[in-house]
């Protein structure tokens, strides 16, 4: 007989213990889910009308169950006590000193949960790591876990990696292409195994529920990101050999695309990709293939983000080039702040090094965002001997932005933007005006005729 879950804790309510959560506790309306998190501001905000996080269909999930089986808390223990079930989604960053510095994933977090775990737990428990780790993490969990519980009780340790996109979230946990849920291929892992394919079950159809061992289902959620990074760093690479011959890249995407192996998504050139979890997930593999002595795995799965700094660089060279070798003074709008459209998070966003790189060529910033906070625009930007507020000011819409500015630049691909009056824009800026289009979002013959000098990637 499986194990029936009853109570679930979360520890980490972020981006992704948030909102997974929710959702569990909106389709499985007899299990009682409590999210819980060290930072009592953000469960202050859990637990307030305005979230703290913004994810399209968030809302609507959290305000309809919570009270009734989904809680916001900061108090672990009692959680963990009353839990049969308890997701580790806490954060890993990529370690910024030490041992594998700039590489490795740092895991004092996931370490300091479970050492919380099996401090308190007082009855046998499923442990879930959601978090994205490195191969072979679940077997330092369960030693920790077992080295410090009681005799009497048993944890069985899965892996469910998380695949949901930022801006996307609800939807893709709604509807997902995939679950997948590791364990060990013993009686009792098969079991535990079960028992959270059970909770899934509830609304996701059982051939999408994928089982594995523990270390396969470890590797595809950074094996996943790797691939789609690259996608994204292969299109970019092309880019610029379009930008030599005269090809169009969309064209070019949009032709590779329509081959059935290949597939058009995740073709899209731009800036770069931004965002938590490519640039990190990417280095901890490049770091675990050090650790296997597999260099030449290191070095292929590397330059995926070498290109990606590349294209950043590239971009910002073009625009100063654009701009008659100088941008000292000049007035640069940058439109999106945020690392893709419809999220607030700004982790990894390729705005912040096209902003600080604006900075120290001392051009003047206005930077206009519709989810950002000004905040934490001035704490992504600011710089050990930086007068940041000195270069940059922060506008409350695209039209303000754009006023007597230079050049605009499209930085995150917001719908908002496709739809603004670039001739209401264009009368305001000064003269010669140039968009620099880092999504290729923009119409840019439409702009032309308007007036405006347009660079697209
Ligand atoms: P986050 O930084 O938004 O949230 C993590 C939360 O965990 C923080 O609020 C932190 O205060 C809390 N925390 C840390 N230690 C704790 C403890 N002992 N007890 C309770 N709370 C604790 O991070 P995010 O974005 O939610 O990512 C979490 C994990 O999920 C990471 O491993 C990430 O790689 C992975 N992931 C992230 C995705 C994303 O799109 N953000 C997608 C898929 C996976």
């Amino acid at each position: 007989m499986t194990t029936r879950v009853k109570k679930i804790c979360c520890l980490g309510a972020g981006y992704v213990g948030g909102p997974t959560c929710a959702v569990i506790a909106y389709k499985c309306p007899h299990i009682q889910v409590t999210i819980v998190d060290l930072s009592k501001t953000r469960i202050a905000a859990w637990n307030s009308n305005k979230l703290p996080i913004y994810e399209p269909g968030l809302d609507e999930v959290v305000f309809s169950c919570r009270g009734r089986n989904l809680f916001f808390s900061t108090e672990a223990e009692q959680a963990v006590i009353e839990a049969d079930l308890i997701f580790v989604s806490v954060n890993t960053p990529t370690k910024k000193a030490g041992m594998g510095a700039g590489y490795a994933a740092d895991l004092a977090y996931v370490e300091s949960a479970t050492r919380q775990i099996a401090e308190v737990a007082k009855s046998s428990k499923i442990v879930v790591e959601k978090s994205t780790v490195p191969c072979r993490t679940a077997e330092s969990m369960r030693t920790i876990l077992e080295a410090n519980c009681r005799d009497d009780i048993r944890f069985d340790i899965l892996s469910n990696p998380e695949f949901l996109a930022e801006g996307t979230a609800i939807n893709d946990l709604l509807h997902p292409d995939r679950v997948l849920i590791g364990g060990l291929q013993t009686p009792e892992g098969l079991k535990a195994q079960q028992a959270l394919a059970e909770i899934y079950a509830q609304w996701v159809p059982t051939d999408r529920i994928i089982t594995t061992n523990l270390w396969s289902s470890e590797l595809s959620k950074l094996a996943a990101n790797a691939l789609l990074a690259q996608r994204i760093s292969s299109i970019n690479a092309l880019s610029a050999i379009c930008e030599a011959t005269g090809a169009d890249i969309d064209e070019v995407a949009y032709a590779c695309g329509r081959d059935s192996r290949i597939g058009p998504k995740f073709l899209k050139a731009s800036v770069g990709f931004g965002g938590s979890c490519f640039q990190k997930d990417i280095l901890n593999l490049v770091y675990l293939s050090e650790q296997l002595n597999l260099p030449e795995v290191a070095a292929y799965w590397k330059q995926v983000v070498d290109l990606n700094e590349y294209q950043k660089k590239r971009f910002v060279s073009r625009i100063i080039k654009t701009l008659f070798n100088t941008i000292t003074n000049k007035r640069i709008a940058v439109l999106g702040f945020a690392f893709k459209k419809d999220t607030g998070d700004t982790r990894e966003s390729a705005a912040i090094t096209l902003c600080k790189d604006f900075i120290q060529e001392n051009a003047q910033v206005r930077i206009y965002d519709p989810k950002v906070s000004e905040e934490q625009i001035f704490l992504d930007l600011s710089e050990p001997g930086v007068i940041v507020k000195r270069r940059v000011t922060i506008a409350r819409s695209a039209y303000e932005a754009s006023v007597n500015a230079d050049a605009i630049v499209i930085a995150t691909e917001w719908d908002e933007f496709k739809e603004l009056n670039f001739e209401k824009i264009y009368e305001k800026m000064n003269k010669p005006a140039f968009i620099f289009d880092g999504r290729l979002i923009l119409d840019a013959e439409r702009l032309e005729s308007i007036g405006f000098r347009v660079h697209t990637i």
